[in-house]
């Protein structure tokens, strides 16, 4: 099969489209053939060894496809079926073995390269929303990065729980995407001289001088600062992501005199931790995409051997929505 190797830690360069054996699934495991695999951000920070990685190592993480084989153990699953993941490493591949217990079903009707698309930027969104601060109606939020993957799915599913969406975006195209996704107000952040004291201003002009219940922050570094000074006394500062690099360390003090502040840092990991969890958040958001009441933006698709081109566009902020790799 071929597959995109990561061959040392590094930028874009080190990925390798080459040929490798079939993969054989272990006892507990699927073999699938891979339809689509999603790229992400985690992608980027194992490639580049932010997180601690083997090298040479299959990247990817996230996918759709159709079971080819069953590894022994296996009890739910039939050779046939259509199928999502988030976990599965190695998924920049023709073929990927992936343990069955992190695998959902993908809903008739919904079109494989979609399911693709949802797996990981999906529950993070549901979790953000539903989990880490439970959005309801008379919610004021600000959302960072408006138009990206976990951006435009996490907009629509807090409108759709009555909370009332800000975002910040750096470009006119994708304030358009944004306010398409439900965003109440976009703020072009790329257009501050200096995002820690105007962007918060902006906030409070947009929330009658009150500030937002819940900051959601995947760009980090740039941004952090300003999120937190744009709370609500006892708002919270969800920081699920560095974007734009990581937030140096913090003084938890700061919180008390902000005003009383929650700060949490939460990962996907912890909001499926059983298979009912995990199934919970699949079926709604996929489910979701299926019904058509969320919409799936697909930015950009890469043929597998592009995948350093798709990583060099993550990473320069050209993308909006999913960017998927077709094999
Ligand atoms: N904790 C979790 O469970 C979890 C799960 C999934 C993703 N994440 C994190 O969530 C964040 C968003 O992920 P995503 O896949 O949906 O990506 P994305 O939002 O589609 O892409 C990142 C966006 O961040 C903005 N950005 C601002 N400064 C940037 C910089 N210096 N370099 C690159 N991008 C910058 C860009 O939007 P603008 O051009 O509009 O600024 C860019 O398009 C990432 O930090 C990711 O690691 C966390």
């Amino acid at each position: 099969m071929h597959a995109v190797v990561a061959r040392q830690a590094g930028g874009p360069e080190v990925l390798s489209y080459t040929e490798l054996p079939d993969p054989t699934p272990r006892p507990g495991q699927l073999l699938v053939r891979v339809a689509a695999a999603g790229v992400n951000f985690i992608d980027t920070y194992r490639r580049a060894g932010v997180y601690p990685m083997e090298y040479p190592h299959v990247v990817g993480a996230e996918g759709a496809g159709i079971v080819e084989a069953l590894g022994e153990e296996v009890t739910g699953f039939a050779v046939g079926d259509r199928v999502a993941w988030h976990s599965g490493p190695g998924s920049y591949a023709e073929l990927v073995a992936v343990d069955a217990a992190g695998v959902v079903p993908v809903p008739r009707g919904l079109d494989l390269t979609i399911a693709a698309a949802l797996p990981l930027q999906g529950i993070t969104a549901h979790y953000l929303v539903r989990s880490t601060f439970e959005v309801g109606p008379g919610h004021d939020i600000l959302l960072h990065a408006g138009a990206g993957g976990v951006g435009l799915l996490a907009t629509q599913l807090a409108v759709a729980r009555g909370g009332r969406v800000l975002t910040t975006v750096s470009t006119p195209e994708k304030a358009a995407l944004s306010s398409a996704a439900g965003a109440a107000h976009t703020i072009n952040y790329a257009e501050l001289a200096d995002i820690t004291t105007e962007l918060p201003a902006l906030v409070r002009e947009l929330t009658d001088g009150q500030g937002v219940h819940v900051v959601y922050d995947g760009v980090g570094k740039t941004t952090f600062e300003a999120s937190l000074a744009s709370l609500r006394p006892r708002g919270m500062l969800v920081l699920f992501g560095g974007a734009s690099g990581q937030v140096p360390p913090f003084d938890p003090q700061r919180l008390n005199k902000a005003g009383s502040l929650f700060l949490t840092r939460p990962t996907i990991t912890h909001h499926t931790l059983t298979r009912s969890e995990l199934e919970w958040r699949t079926s709604e958001v996929l489910g979701s995409a299926a019904s058509g009441d969320l919409d799936v933006r697909v930015g950009a698709t890469y043929s597998l051997s592009d995948a350093a081109a798709a990583h060099q566009a993550l990473e320069s902020r050209a993308t909006t929505g999913k960017v998927l790799l077709i094999p």
